[in-house]
């Protein structure tokens, strides 16, 4: 969508906020125990407490609808995770909550990716590359510039390190609709794509395998894992391109964006 409003733009940011919000509080509930089911429905709870609704919930591709709140997606899994009761965090694993919320007719989308008690160095390296790569193509996303600024941004920080960009799910614009024009790849050139304009609001959400990028379909018909079966990291932030450039806009109640340097 484009922003063309004050109004809009009020409304937008508060979409994005409670998206923000939700993530924040069920980050904060990841512990060894823990079963994702339980996560989820902690999620589910947030939303409405915020009086938002899920956007994933009953969200369809083809004749499949998504029974979950949220998308929990525990190591090798890569997105669209779903909460089970069977499936319950240990120390060590890594989890990427990503929570996508309706409010006042916009949608908000973001994710991270957090660590269950003491990980493997080589894991959190990941992470932190991962969350790295998305900042490096948020500083991209600037009205005039190409899409491929922002992919190839995140792609050549994520190669430097060693790990993989996921070819098979990209970021995408985002408002009333979860997945709006552009796309935005997290792999190409700096002149790939299409140009961004002002007021635009997008999802930028680099998805990373420490291993090689391909991916498999898991049996629930959702979840992606990669094929590899090494470990998977996956940040997602809602940014509007202000005319001053590039600004958070998921960020939770009473807590500042990160600054952009
Ligand atoms: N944030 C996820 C995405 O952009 C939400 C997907 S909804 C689901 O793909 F139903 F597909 F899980
Ligand atoms: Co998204």
């Amino acid at each position: 969508m484009i922003v063309r409003n004050e109004q809009q733009l009020r409304e937008v940011r508060q979409a994005a906020q409670v998206a923000a919000t939700v993530l924040d509080r069920m980050v904060q509930l990841v512990v060894p125990g823990l079963n994702t089911y339980d996560l989820d429905q902690a999620g589910r709870r947030f939303i409405d407490e915020l009086g938002a609704e899920s956007a994933c919930y009953k969200y369809q591709v083809g004749s499949r609808i998504y029974p979950a709140f949220t998308c929990l997606s525990v190591n090798d899994e890569v997105v669209h995770g779903i909460g089970s009761l069977d499936r319950v965090l240990r120390e060590g694993d890594i989890i990427s909550v990503d929570v996508c919320t309706r409010y006042n007719g916009y949608i908000g989308d973001n994710c991270a990716t957090v660590a269950v008690g003491e990980i493997d160095p080589e894991v959190r390296r990941l992470l932190e590359v991962t969350e790295e790569a998305m900042y490096d193509g948020i500083k991209m996303a600037k009205a005039g510039n190409r899409v491929g600024k922002i992919s190839s941004a995140v792609q050549r920080k994520v190669e430097k390190a060693g790990f993989s960009v996921i070819r098979d799910f990209v970021g995408h614009g985002v408002g009333r609709s979860l997945h709006e024009e552009p796309q935005i790849p997290n792999f190409g050139k700096p002149g790939d794509y299409k140009r961004l304009r002002q007021g635009m609001v997008v999802c930028i959400e680099p998805m990373v395998n420490q291993g090689d990028y391909h991916v498999k379909m898991g049996h629930d018909g959702w979840t992606a894992l990669s094929a590899d079966g090494s470990p998977s990291a996956h940040f997602e932030q809602t940014v509007y391109i202000s005319p001053e450039g590039p600004e958070i806009i998921s960020v939770p109640v009473g807590k500042e964006a990160p600054v952009l340097v």
